[in-house]
């Protein structure tokens, strides 16, 4: 059996002690902006799955939770550009405030798509909140209404997010070693 011992991590970016501060402020901040609303909370899968669970536990705001499904990676590090949505609201959103989670926004477009789909669907309005933000990779017009950290252009592993579907389950954030990747 394989163990999770981080040989394949170059270097951590973001310690667990670190995630959980920045989650923490993003709590906060969210707590503000309902203002007490009882919203929707809508999970990006899978990579947002991590940073959801403890966004929400943190929040003093009660939110519902509905999960979406957005793809425009594949197993590779470069956007495919498009995202295919798989999600089942029927008339639940209409007329709701939605808080829409992300682990990490790219050039933007997985976001952007995925906003107006919930808008489309009668969402009064979308807060969108990611935990990573890569600006320098930006191609359409920033969707995020609050990122946790910003990073540079590295592909970047653990807390939800993968390379091939693998690394999720690492507790901090970091990059691969380079043969790692194929
Ligand atoms: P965008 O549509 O280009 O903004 O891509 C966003 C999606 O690509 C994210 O939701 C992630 O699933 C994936 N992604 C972007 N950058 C990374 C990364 O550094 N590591 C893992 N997944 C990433
Ligand atoms: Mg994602």
């Amino acid at each position: 059996m394989k163990f999770k011992d981080g040989k394949d991590i170059k270097k951590v970016l973001f310690t667990k002690g670190r995630i959980a501060r920045g989650v923490n402020r993003a709590a906060r901040w969210l707590d503000g902006k309902l203002g007490g609303a009882y919203a929707v909370g809508i999970c990006t899968l899978k990579g947002g799955m991590t940073f959801y669970c403890d966004l929400i536990r943190k929040m003093k705001t009660p939110v519902q939770t509905e999960f979406i499904r957005a793809s425009s990676y594949g197993s590779g590090t470069v956007s495919r550009g498009t995202a295919e949505i798989c999600g089942d609201f029927g008339v639940l959103l209409k007329g709701r405030t939605v808080v829409l989670v992300e682990d990490i926004v790219d050039t933007g477009r997985t976001v952007c798509a995925l906003k107006k789909y919930l808008t489309e669907l009668g969402a009064e309005r979308v807060i969108v909140v990611s935990l990573l933000n890569k600006p320098s990779r930006r191609e359409v017009a920033a969707c995020a209404d609050y990122s946790v950290f910003d990073v540079d252009n590295l592909f970047l592993v653990g807390y939800g997010l993968d390379y091939a579907e693998r690394y999720r389950d690492l507790p901090y954030i970091g990059v691969l070693k380079d043969e790692i990747y194929v």
